[in-house]
């Protein structure tokens, strides 16, 4: 696992309580995530959630995927921990507007601590976020904990891919996304198995690549404007992150970043 030191809740709090996150939200839309929603129904497909079920999603932002769930996927209740009190009360406002909050709930922790009862849940459901986590033995454990026999864990990431980045790419690209590690798709495997569940699918989506350049293509050809006034319509700053997703692209390339899709199940 690539780490990096002095990264971490307290960094990515900053990120998605101000600019940079809403910087997010108008390359990738409501769902922060690779792959939008064709990424979750590939998910919910693959893991086999079934309707009428209850989830919590860890890192829920403002709960773009948990309305996903409960909309298309005929979901019960979903519950959704995220510790950026921002995105929190955006999300809990969405959810009203879409006429969706008496089946959704919103918690404002840590995922490596959600304070929620053990075995209550029928899926634990991630996209794209764990990357962010510090502990992530904690916060697999915490999934497991929190799932009835039987139940599953789900999730996408940003993991490393089969070519191992340079030390010093990990810690530019570490840096820049503000994550304190990367793990890759063994890693995962193996936190997810200490845990007593059977790992069903780990795979690369595929979808990372052309996504990335997507974004870079859509802030340079459609959205200047509406990124520059996010940054106070500060050019150097722009140029700064265009280089850096520029960077990420040619990582995404030469497959060291991948977007992971990981299903298991509680035994
Ligand atoms: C990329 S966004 C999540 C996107 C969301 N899953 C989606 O698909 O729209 C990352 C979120 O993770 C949350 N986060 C990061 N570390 C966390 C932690 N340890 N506990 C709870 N939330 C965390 C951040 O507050 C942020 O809202």
């Amino acid at each position: 696992m690539k780490t990096l030191d002095n990264m971490g809740l307290q960094q990515v709090q900053t990120v998605y309580s101000g600019a940079e996150g809403r910087l997010w939200e108008l390359l990738m839309g409501q769902q922060i995530h690779i792959g939008g929603l064709s990424s979750s129904l590939d998910l919910a497909q693959k893991a086999g959630i079934k309707p009428g079920s209850s989830g919590v999603d860890f890192c829920c932002c403002t709960g773009a995927g948990m309305r996903f769930l409960v909309r298309f996927w005929g979901i019960a209740e979903m519950t959704g921990i995220d510790a950026t009190e921002t995105m929190v009360k955006l999300g809990k406002q969405r959810c009203i507007d879409e006429g969706l909050d008496d089946k959704i709930r919103f918690v404002l922790a840590d995922v490596c601590n959600s304070g929620l009862p053990a075995t209550s849940f029928d899926f634990v459901w991630g996209e794209d976020a764990w990357c962010y986590v510090e502990n992530k033995p904690a916060m697999i454990a915490e999934a497991a904990r929190i799932i009835r026999p039987g139940g599953t864990i789900a999730f996408t990431d940003w993991v490393e891919g089969p070519t191992p980045m340079t030390d010093a790419e990990a810690k530019r690209f570490l840096t820049f996304m503000k994550f304190p590690n990367l793990a890759n798709v063994d890693d995962y495997k193996t936190l997810l198995t200490k845990n007593n569940c059977k790992v069903m699918t780990a795979e690369n989506t595929g979808r990372y690549t052309s996504c990335i350049e997507l974004y870079i293509q859509m802030v340079s050809q459609q959205l200047t404007y509406d990124a520059l006034k996010i940054l106070n319509f500060d050019q150097a700053i722009f140029e700064g992150l265009a280089g850096e997703m520029m960077f990420i692209g040619d990582l995404a390339r030469q497959n060291k970043i991948i977007q992971g899709l990981f299903v298991a199940g509680k035994g």
